[in-house]
């Protein structure tokens, strides 16, 4: 018994720092708790509730029957990465060429990694907007960059404020990291600003890394990619995906889109660590391109419906509620309850057996709010609303 844990000490010991410092993230401890809870309603998960479209599903069991199950090229299928140049030149004006400029990748989280790994030198900082996806300052630290939070604000509806954006700006800046529609508020950014931001990184020689895995769930005007305005597209990497437009989490797969040079930086790194990203995803992913639309817009409808429901119904209850622009997630202000977001969250849960998110989760400006995915049916949201009425009267 002594042995081994003296064992255990001396491998604990072999631990890298970086791997030791990094928290985990606040999001899988209130998942733990809803998987011992069957009656527990969750607003807590970051994924759609539809299953894939089925002739999305089909295409990649068409594969595997096929035998279609060896490595692609590292860059991925030619097809995918043609039709995914034309889904973005379409959508987002935005022109790359699919031979020179376009990796698939395992999910916008591998773009992501691959994306800094190709630009960050140890102490290099990275401009990160909070609150914001729980991986973003991670990813950073592994790499032993430094994120340097901006914080957006509930007044300005978690808007990005530009002079603060200025302010934020060192010699050692090497990048600013977006995500719009932002997981996990929903606000977007508006082309003004996006303006803003491209003019300050042409000043200052930055990159963009453009995480705009939610664009296609936008719900009130079009989705603006900074990589469209003039003289971004040589410093943007684009980073867009398939998990959140056509409910595909589990297929990981996603894509970058960047200058060539940079594109021939990430590939490298891409080609050591990944080698590809899984074939029969990959052609599931040209059914999803080439006749996925439909479905698309079906979920959005959805969730526009969803949204509005929910929106209204936390005003109602009294938690302050902007309407998000996009994804699918509200990020309500829950101070009048005088709980912060973690005793909030976890009574909520136990009394009254809802599961959502602290805002803390998401940086310290998430404070005092709650994070709850509609990614979940009507049913859901209206019984899991009741009980959180009930749960706010009780205190
Ligand atoms: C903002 C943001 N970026 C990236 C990801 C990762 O997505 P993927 O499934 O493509 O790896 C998520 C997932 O929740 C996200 O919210």
């Amino acid at each position: 018994m002594k042995k081994n844990k003296d064992d255990s000490k001396k491998i604990e010991s072999l631990v890298s720092k970086t791997a030791f410092q990094i928290p985990p993230s606040g999001i899988r401890k209130f998942f733990d708790i809803v998987y011992s809870m069957p009656d527990c309603i969750s607003l807590g998960v970051g994924e759609p509730d539809f299953t894939t479209p089925w002739r999305i599903s089909d295409s990649g069991i068409f594969a595997l029957k096929e035998g279609y199950t060896h490595y692609t090229s590292n860059k991925g299928l030619l097809e995918l990465r043609e039709l995914i140049c034309t889904y973005l030149a379409k959508k987002y004006r935005v022109a790359y060429d699919p031979e020179t400029q376009v990796i698939v990748t395992l999910g916008v989280s591998q773009g992501l990694d691959v994306a800094l790994r190709s630009i960050i030198n140890p102490g290099d900082e990275v401009i990160i907007f909070q609150p914001c996806y729980v991986s973003y300052s991670a990813n950073i630290m592994m790499l032993h960059g430094v994120p340097v939070i901006v914080p957006m604000r509930y007044e300005d509806k978690f808007k990005i404020n530009p002079d603060l954006l200025k302010k934020a700006i060192t010699p050692k800046t090497k990048a600013i990291l977006l995500n719009y529609p932002s997981n996990p508020t929903g606000s977007t950014i508006s082309s003004e600003t996006l303006k803003i931001i491209a003019a300050l990184a042409m000043k200052h020689n930055l990159i963009v890394i453009s995480d705009e895995i939610y664009s296609a769930l936008s719900y009130d005007s079009p989705h603006h990619s900074i990589s469209a305005i003039d003289g971004m597209k040589g410093r943007t990497i684009l980073l867009n995906g398939f998990s959140k437009s056509h409910a595909m989490t589990g297929w990981r797969l996603g894509y970058i889109a960047g200058p060539e040079f940079l594109i021939g930086m990430m590939l490298k790194i891409h080609q050591y660590t990944a080698l590809c990203a899984p074939s029969m995803s990959q052609y599931a992913a040209i059914e999803a391109l080439k006749k996925g639309d439909r479905e698309v817009e079906m979920m959005v409808e959805e969730y526009r419906k969803r949204r509005n429901f929910i929106t209204s119904r936390f005003n109602e209850i009294g938690l302050p509620c902007l309407k998000p622009e996009g994804a699918f997630y509200v990020f309500p202000d829950i101070s009048s309850t005088g709980l912060d977001s973690n005793e909030f969250a976890i009574q909520l849960i136990e009394n009254n057996k809802v599961a959502v998110v602290p805002g803390i989760a998401f940086g310290l400006a998430g404070e005092h709010h709650i994070r709850c995915s509609y990614a979940t049916s009507m049913q859901n949201i209206r019984e899991s609303l009741d009980r959180i009425e009930a749960f706010v009267k009780s205190l």
